[in-house]
């Protein structure tokens, strides 16, 4: 619409004129991702965090990234549209609980995925991500690993790596986007579209990742179809991937394994709000300081792992 396009002129604008850098996560709406510098993973974008030179960030996502990325930047400026984006798998395991789950288990390293708040962060030896969790674990000194809060990415490790995966905090730790998805869903997906590969992201329940050609993070889902020389695809993630592949690989189709595979949180940034936070500065990340200390920890042990 014209107030939209309007919008975005003016956030061109703002951005050049104050000088923010815009980073956003592959699930936010196709016009925040096209005014976005960079877009990607939860990966790329942690990484993308130790690199920016810019000390005037806006955050496009959700909040266990925007905190990533203060974590990982604690000088510098970083913003987001709204800070009622959070995520409901993160917010799912406490300090309480990874405390608890360690008196049992005082001899098992502790992995958190960084859908995960800082304060459990801070607890963790190590994080990891969609896109490297098998690597971390099976790089990792230990057969048995608690691992959260994701039950479902837990179990994918399990899988993986064959070490003893102890979930924290265990059935409760989920994203409801992803486990939303059902067999009948792929079955469904597959008499629609039967000359389809189906691509889950390892968030999904073991039974659908079972039945599908390729899993991985939202990172490799976008490398998948240049390696792949099948021409549709089903994607099983946050319908904004649909915004982006299609974007990249202009010649194959993508549909919805779901079309309500919507994360909520992640629709919370919006133009309106991406306009007003460019305008006043406001919505600023803070951590304290001990929190970022130790939270940093666990993601540079990742970034170790990795090298
Ligand atoms: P990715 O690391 O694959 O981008 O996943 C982030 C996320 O929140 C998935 O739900
Ligand atoms: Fe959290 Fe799921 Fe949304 Fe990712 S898609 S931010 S895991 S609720």
């Amino acid at each position: 619409t014209a107030i939209e396009r309007e919008l975005i002129e003016k956030i061109k604008e703002l951005k050049e004129k104050k000088g923010y850098t815009i980073l956003g996560h592959n699930y936010v709406i196709s016009e925040l991702q096209d005014l976005s510098d960079i877009t990607g993973d939860s990966l790329q974008l942690a990484r993308l965090a130790t690199e920016i030179e810019n000390d005037k960030i806006l955050f496009l996502g959700v909040d266990f990234m925007a905190e990533t990325l203060k974590i990982l930047n604690p000088s510098k400026k970083i913003i987001v549209p709204t800070k009622g984006s959070t995520c409901p798998m993160a917010n799912s395991l406490t300090p309480e609980i990874i405390k608890s789950f360690k008196e049992k288990y005082p001899n098992a390293p502790v992995v958190l995925y960084v859908n995960s708040t800082a304060e459990c962060k801070a607890l963790a030896d190590y994080t990891c991500t969609s896109a490297n969790a098998v690597e971390i674990v099976s790089k990792i000194d230990s057969d048995t690993i608690l691992f959260g809060p994701d039950k479902n990415l837990g179990s994918y490790v399990a899988e993986k790596t064959g070490k003893k995966i102890i979930p924290i905090p265990g059935e409760t730790g989920y994203c409801y986007v992803h486990n939303r998805f059902s067999v009948e869903d792929v079955r469904k997906a597959k008499e629609k579209y039967p000359n389809a590969k189906i691509i889950v992201h390892p968030e999904s329940s073991k039974e659908v990742r079972d039945l599908c050609e390729y899993i991985g993070s939202t990172g490799q889902m976008m490398k998948f179809p240049k390696e792949d020389e099948t021409e549709e695809f089903i994607i099983g993630t946050e319908i904004g991937m649909i915004h982006k592949l299609p974007k990249t690989f202009k010649d194959k189709k993508f549909y919805p394994l779901k079309e309500l595979g919507i994360c909520n949180n992640m629709k919370k940034n919006n133009l309106k709000n991406v306009y007003e936070a460019l305008l006043n500065e406001e919505n600023e990340i803070n951590l304290p300081e001990e929190i970022i200390e130790k939270a940093k920890i666990p993601i540079m042990n990742m970034f170790k792992l990795m090298e």
